[in-house]
């Protein structure tokens, strides 16, 4: 067996039970592309501060280098005996190039190692992510514009409330979307600091430049205290929380489109190329893509519950559960390009059934608060009148547009001829003027914004 590296003051290697329990090269191999910047960082600071020789600079990044290579043209051996991705980089650098490999660590140790690479993949990672969030807005957006004009039921407690564009109801999709990546952003700029140099939890002696590094590795300084650096993991918390959210959203977006695809709605129907059937009933065409979006918002919440009960009994500085963080944070990211992903692809798979929504948007009487509007009298007084309205077609079994001007003044002198201009959807939706709400106009105007803010045409 090979000695560890750490293994000067052992006289006994681990069992295989205890190897095979506490590695994570299994996983966290994932990080070799961030774990290599950080080290070729790493060894040009200790070259310029005369820690180490240029000639041993030069061989351990072209050491470096030959091993990213590797690992990428699937070469590269991957050792559970050597536990982590930065023992695994490390030996076989050693391996490769002898003596100045072995100087590569001085002034660091794998705590601020780990969270060095761990913040450049998560900004990687959000970037990602902040890229599949805008081309799902962009598939949205281009629904929107595919429907122009198409009135939909609007509904509070599932119940009907007022009719609404489905231009209207797309864009709010589109804004919840755009403070996700906004949070994304955010966490970002908050992560972006370096932790190298932190080394084990107390700093160094040795006269490193960590503003060196931090500067080359597009950090915006190193962080303040090393303590603080090797121990918290806040900006993954961070990270998976706003990962939850969107994952929540997405989550309702499902939810209302497997609804929106049901007989009873019948407002969408699917193409084949996003359905799926049934092993034993022949009709059946269904949802799934969208039902799993919704399902698997579940993973990505479960994901961020871990990590929060991972750091909440930790002592300061570094402790082993903290390998614990890298799973949760790798699933949840991929959980949430996934669902991005293919909420985009079924958004531009679907078409709205026209006719059948036209059909049924009479019903519900979508028009009684505009026409509660249109007495003008205290609002109050107005609902009821409206609501005696209401009641008096239930009772007639008609829409209020049917009733009778006679009729309605029985309720209200106040009623005149004009209250049919406010009565129907179209004159309803149409009513709606102020600032954001889901008249024509308006609307128009927040088409106008997304598709140049996000550069459709
Ligand atoms: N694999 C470890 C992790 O992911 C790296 C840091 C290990 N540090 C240590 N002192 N054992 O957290």
């Amino acid at each position: 067996k090979e000695i560890k590296l750490w293994g000067g003051r052992f006289e006994e290697s681990v069992t295989d039970i205890v190897e095979k329990f506490t590695e994570s090269i299994s996983f966290d191999k994932q990080l070799y592309k961030h774990d290599i910047m950080g080290s070729k960082a790493h060894a040009s600071m200790l070259a310029q501060q005369g820690l180490i020789s240029l000639s041993d600079k030069d061989s351990i990044l072209k050491g470096l280098d030959e091993i990213e290579r590797s690992i990428e043209a699937g070469e590269f051996v991957w050792r559970t005996d050597r536990e982590d991705v930065h023992m695994n980089i490390e030996a076989a650098l050693t391996d490769m190039v002898g003596e100045p490999a072995k100087k590569l660590h001085t002034a660091r140790s794998r705590n601020d190692q780990v969270s060095t690479d761990f913040r450049l993949w998560c900004r990687d990672a959000i970037d990602w992510i902040v890229a599949s969030i805008r081309n799902l807005q962009v598939a949205l957006v281009k629904l929107a514009l595919k429907n122009e004009g198409l009135i939909i039921p609007g509904y509070t407690h599932l119940q009907r409330a007022q009719p609404v564009l489905l231009q209207h109801l797309l864009l709010a999709f589109v804004e919840q979307l755009d403070r996700d990546a906004g949070r994304l952003l955010d966490c970002k700029a908050r992560l972006n600091f370096s932790p190298l140099g932190a080394c084990a939890l107390a700093g160094t002696g040795l006269p490193i430049d960590r503003f060196m590094t931090s500067n080359a590795l597009g950090f915006t300084a190193p962080l303040r205290n090393s303590i603080d650096a090797v121990s918290d993991r806040d900006f993954v918390l961070e990270f998976l929380s706003a990962n939850s959210i969107i994952a929540v959203h997405l989550s309702r977006i499902g939810e209302e489109w497997v609804l929106w695809a049901s007989e009873e709605f019948g407002f969408i129907t699917p193409s084949d190329s996003v359905s799926t059937g049934s092993s034993i009933m022949p009709q059946k065409k269904n949802p799934d893509p969208m039902e799993l979006v919704r399902g698997k918002s579940a993973r990505v919440i479960g994901d961020l519950v871990t990590l929060l009960t991972l750091c909440k009994g930790l002592p300061l500085a570094y402790n082993r559960d903290l390998q614990e963080d890298k799973e949760p944070a790798f699933d949840s990211v991929k959980t949430v390009i996934g669902m991005l992903e293919v909420s985009a692809e079924f958004a531009q798979n679907i078409t709205f059934n026209d006719e059948r929504i036209r059909k049924a948007l009479p019903a519900g009487y979508l028009d009684a608060t505009t026409l509660a509007d249109y007495l003008g009298i205290p609002f109050r007084t107005s609902h009821d009148i409206v609501g005696r309205s209401v009641a008096l077609c239930v009772f007639k079994n008609c829409q209020l547009q049917d009733l009778s001007l006679e009729d309605m003044r029985s309720l209200s002198p106040v009623f005149d001829n004009d209250v049919y201009e406010f009565l129907g959807v179209e004159n309803a939706v149409n009513k709606f003027s102020s600032y954001g709400s889901t008249g024509l106009a308006c609307v128009a105007d927040q088409l106008g914004y997304w598709v140049s803010k996000l550069e459709i045409n």
